[in-house]
């Protein structure tokens, strides 16, 4: 077989060799990136509102990161921490202690994908409570591991044949339809207090659609938690890493949750993820009851390092700030003026317009528009259960030429839905 540089004949060769089961939005193959520009194999570039789904907050090769990727290589790629530990992974440890809510003692345990990151605050919490049932929320994505799948919500694709799925998650809805003290009667209803370890809640639902509960419901939320022994685990696997304006999204609401699962946007690429969670909770497990050979890799937490630097040294937060407000203007300005764009969803930089025609969620509409702005350069992506919300997660690192661009292409294709 051989390869060939045009997308064309990629794609060619891909379906003879890559499963069907793994999709792809864009027939394009990457060349390069750089910021929020992806250039393909045929030179064609375009601007990047999906940032690879949430994971290049800090932009594309951004120069840090790549010399620190480059650096380390160098010294060496991997010994597993289990085996021979290196400084990196302590000192990325002691910096996410420090720049997660809650002024307590933690500890952290690093994996490779936010799928093994929810799997493992769950052990962590069953282990310190003994207790053995999860609760999560509709909407919820979490993975695509056996017990990460069950906690997701939607089922197609992502559950679709897929089952048997794992016992003792319990499904509520989010604070966008019922309040926290809902609780009480799922409580009575479906799960014993008593027996729950944990619930699992995406601060800003990624996935299930850019939902945010309203004021008041993780406060709430999280009180109950306490009072009946149960570890609220916040999943920033998506909204963490500064796309909310905060750098933490939970931190709009000034909750300090028991556990954080943190991946994506943490390494700007390289596969790396983290639980970080109250010392006593994380240090209950006996040694050796976590890890995994690659969990922290030494060029993944070099990586996350000189992210975390690009945060604190190039005001990446107020970006995404500046960012976020920009955004919103425009999406109003959308929301007054095309019929079809209905709610403007989601916090700071973590934003998405919901689409609608005659009145009914339309994911084809939102498949048009991914497909009309990738021809006209710009890449976005749709989410949520109808597939009808369009979600921007641009580099926070976007000029404001591409920006004014990307919203420009995007704002051409809902203006066709009311010719
Ligand atoms: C909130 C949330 N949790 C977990 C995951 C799973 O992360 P990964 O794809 O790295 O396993 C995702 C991925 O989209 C996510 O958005």
């Amino acid at each position: 077989m051989s390869i060939t540089t045009s997308n064309k004949s990629l794609s060619e060769n891909r379906a003879g060799s890559i499963a069907a089961g793994v999709a792809s939005i864009n027939p394009n193959y990457v060349a390069s990136a750089q910021g929020a520009l992806i250039t393909d194999v045929e030179g064609n570039q375009f601007i990047d509102f999906a940032g690879g789904i949430a994971v290049m907050n800090v932009g594309h090769s951004h120069p840090r990161v790549v010399a620190a990727i480059k650096a380390q290589a160098e010294k060496f790629t991997h010994t597993c921490f289990m085996v021979n530990p290196y400084e990196s992974a302590v000192r990325l440890a002691a910096k996410l202690a420090a720049i997660t809510p809650g002024d307590f003692a933690k500890r952290s345990v690093f994996l490779n994908s936010g799928a093994e990151a929810v799997e493992n605050a769950v052990k962590i919490a069953r282990y310190y409570t003994k207790r053995p049932a999860v609760i999560v929320f509709e909407n919820a994505y979490h993975g695509r591991t056996l017990l990460t799948m069950t906690m997701t919500s939607k089922v197609k694709p992502y559950k679709f044949g897929f089952g048997p799925f794992a016992p003792e998650v319990y499904r509520m809805p989010f604070g966008d339809t019922v309040g926290p003290e809902a609780l009480g009667d799922f409580f009575v209803k479906q799960v014993n207090p008593e027996a729950v370890a944990c619930v699992v809640a995406e601060p800003v639902q990624g996935e299930g659609g850019f939902i945010c509960p309203p004021e008041g419901y993780f406060q709430e939320l999280s009180r109950i938690c306490k009072d009946n022994g149960i570890l609220f685990v916040a999943d920033e696997i998506q909204s963490g890493m500064g796309r909310t304006g905060k750098m933490f999204a939970i931190e709009h609401w000034d909750v300090e949750p028991d556990l954080i699962t943190v991946a994506k946007s943490l390494a700007a690429g390289m596969p790396l993820a983290a639980v970080v969670g109250r010392t006593e909770i994380m240090d209950a497990v006996h040694p050796w009851g976590l890890g995994g050979t690659y969990g922290g890799n030494p060029v993944a937490c070099e990586a996350a390092l000189a992210v975390l630097e690009a945060f604190e040294e190039e005001g990446l937060l107020e970006k995404a700030q500046t960012l976020g407000n920009k955004m919103k203007a425009r999406f109003e300005q959308w929301q007054a003026q095309f019929a079809v764009v209905d709610e403007i969803r989601g916090l700071g930089a973590m934003l998405g317009i919901t689409l609608v025609k005659d009145g009914a969620p339309s994911a084809e509409a939102a498949q048009q528009m991914v497909q009309s702005c990738r021809e006209k350069g710009l890449i976005i992506l749709a989410c949520g259960m109808q597939g009808n919300v369009l979600r921007i997660l641009a580099p926070f690192v976007i000029t404001d030429e591409q920006l004014e661009k990307g919203l420009a292409i995007m704002e051409e294709g809902l203006a066709a839905f009311s010719n």
